[in-house]
């Protein structure tokens, strides 16, 4: 990424993220993106605080997350993924015993005391929190989650009150936010929007290779079978269902490594931010 030196502030070194001919997007170091209009002479006219969003939606094990971080990482910004915070809740309800079914009222009752949010804990990374404590992965990442979280996911006063948590969330500066309806619901507004997917064989196998996330004893076919079940629950479900967003560009990940889907996806976000960023 291009340091910036004209415009740059003696205190803190910032990058470009956009720029036209009287505006630049520019981000210090600490995530805060700075919107500055110039007049054709370069003169400072006015700036003010923006949040910028690049989002990722996609399938179960398409690769987002780890997409996900490694673009936060490169874009210096903040990665956020919401399907730890379904996740967190869905943990949260079996904490206390509740049922899907029988105890739906009490599950939405719960929602008006509970706190789950992602907060700085550097300043270059975010911390997920649950009613003040951070949430541990290992609670949040096993099979009986996965298990039940699509279920949660569906309900329809869990998505109102997540979209809520989430956009709070996002007002940091530069976000790199995934899950499964961020650039169609979330932030439908977001210039930078992708679509992340891989063919079914690829996914099971990706989800395989993950510690903790599938029982002892799972095989590439029940694997992907499991993957089709939440697919199906997270694309058929009445409110925000998994699509991709009309705006979205479209990444298969299926013959790609790692560094390539990032380079990808950065350099588009680059070319729409004309060619100056990363
Ligand atoms: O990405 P993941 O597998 O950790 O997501 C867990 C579940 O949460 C997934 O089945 C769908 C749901 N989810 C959602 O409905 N909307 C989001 N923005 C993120 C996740």
């Amino acid at each position: 990424m291009p340091l910036l030196g004209a415009y740059g502030s003696r205190l803190a070194p910032i990058f470009i993220f956009k720029r036209t001919l009287n505006v630049l997007v520019t981000i210090s170091l600490y995530n805060r993106v700075k919107e500055v209009i110039f007049d054709l002479n370069k003169n400072h006219i006015r700036e003010r605080e923006l949040t910028e969003i690049i989002t990722l939606d996609g399938p179960a094990a398409s690769g987002k997350s780890t997409l996900a971080s490694m673009i936060a990482d490169k874009v210096n910004g903040f990665y956020i993924n919401t399907g730890y915070m379904y996740r967190t809740l869905t943990w949260v309800i079996s904490e206390k015993n509740l049922d899907l079914e029988k105890d739906r009222q009490q599950i939405i009752n719960l929602l008006q005391e509970l706190y789950i949010h992602y907060e700085k804990c550097d300043e270059h990374h975010m911390q997920l929190i649950c009613d003040g404590n951070p949430v541990e992965q290992a609670k949040i990442r096993n099979p009986e989650v996965t298990k039940q979280v699509s279920a949660v996911a569906a309900i329809p006063e869990v998505r109102d009150w997540m979209v809520k948590c989430q956009r709070k969330c996002a007002d940091v500066g530069l976000v790199v936010m995934e899950g499964r309806d961020i650039g169609t619901v979330v932030f439908p507004d977001a210039h930078y929007k992708f679509f992340v997917t891989a063919s079914p064989e690829v996914r099971a196998k990706r989800r395989l290779a993950q510690d903790g996330e599938v029982p002892e004893g799972a095989t590439v076919e029940k694997v992907a079978a499991d993957i089709a079940r939440r697919d199906e629950l997270d694309m058929n479900r009445a409110i925000a269902p998994l699509k991709q967003a009309d705006d979205a560009d479209f990444i298969d990940t299926s013959d790609l490594t790692v560094e390539q889907a990032v380079d990808k996806i950065v350099s588009i976000v680059s070319t729409k931010n004309n060619g100056i960023h990363a």
